[in-house]
């Protein structure tokens, strides 16, 4: 059964190769819409570079909206240092001949969750969850309208990478989180303990250059460019591949493991905001509102990425 799905991003070079991902799988995905959220870099890049990538993967049928600007509440911090000054620094890619759509991003989603069959859109979140958390706010019967809220976010033992207690996706806007983790729909979260095990190691990255295609050769260059800070940080033989794990879960759900339990998100603290709380060993009686992924099996995701880019212009 075909997902129809939209993708709510910051690219970010790893969103990009997710976003690729699901393109490269039209049997599987249906992507209704690529909608952009300030995080990696302001929205105004992440809008562009989400143009270049849909322009990149040749599928320029796929519409591409600008979101919110800025979390709810909190001023907007972003992660130049990791993803370089456009937010997709490394491939030389063409300024987009594609445009944005007019329709907000936010306004987009509503309209397209109320438009389809309940339970037959599921929502990708690959940046922080500003928009999602906004569409939610304005429109609160979508809640029930969503198959799947599909997140890249968070952590367990891996605690944070942006403070020490939070992950930089959550941590953006954490209170945008609290409003999604509360909504009642279906979660699924991939947090850095399942990323941090997928790790693009020269050869994985090699073979993705050796595919002899643009798309191949631009993802190559991306995360050539954005695994410097991580090496240095993490001292591993390859960087976290942290976005395209929401969508190889969409793929094929078996290449992850976790369980259903409570994850609450800390607003109040300045020490510990934007934290995950997982109640991993239930021992609240906290409701089980996600499915918390704990291990990722890293050759088979780089075995599915590999073969789907293989299918890219
Ligand atoms: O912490 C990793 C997340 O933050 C990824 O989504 C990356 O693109 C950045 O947005
Ligand atoms: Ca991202």
């Amino acid at each position: 059964m075909k997902k129809k799905i939209i993708i709510d991003t910051d690219p970010g070079q790893d969103d990009a190769v997710a976003i690729l991902l699901a393109l490269a799988s039209p049997e599987e995905l249906e992507v209704l819409g690529v909608v952009a959220v300030a995080g990696n870099v302001g929205l105004a890049n992440n809008s562009r570079n989400a143009l270049k990538v849909v322009e990149l993967s040749g599928r320029t049928d796929i519409p591409v909206y600008a979101g919110c600007a800025r979390p709810l509440r909190r001023p907007l911090v972003t992660a130049e240092h990791v993803h370089g000054d456009t937010g997709l620094n490394g491939p030389d890619l063409p300024e987009p001949a594609i445009a944005l759509q007019d329709q907000h991003g936010v306004d987009f989603i509503i309209e397209t969750l109320l438009a389809h069959e309940p339970g037959t859109v599921t929502l990708c979140t690959l940046g922080p969850l500003t928009n999602i958390a906004m569409a939610l706010n304005k429109a609160p019967q979508i809640a029930s309208r969503i198959a799947e809220i599909v997140m890249m976010g968070g952590a367990y033992f891996e605690v944070g990478n942006i403070t020490p207690a939070a992950e930089f996706n959550i941590y953006v806007d954490p209170e945008a989180a609290d409003v999604v983790m509360r909504c009642g729909a279906p979660i699924t979260i991939l947090p850095l303990d399942v990323t941090h095990q997928v790790q693009s190691t020269r050869p994985r990255i090699d073979a993705l250059r050796a595919l002899g295609n643009r798309s191949g050769a631009a993802v190559a260059d991306m995360l050539t460019f954005s695994e410097s800070f991580d090496l240095e940080k993490y001292g591993w033989e390859g960087a976290p591949l942290h976005d395209p794990c929401v969508t190889a879960y969409l793929l094929k759900p078996e290449l992850f493991e976790g369980r259903l339990c409570n994850v609450t998100i800390e607003t109040a603290s300045e020490l510990t905001v934007g934290m995950t709380v997982a109640d991993y060993w239930h021992v609240t009686d906290r409701p089980r509102n996600a499915t918390f992924m704990r291990n990722g099996d890293a050759e088979g995701f780089y075995a599915l990425l590999t073969e789907r880019l293989a299918r890219l212009p």
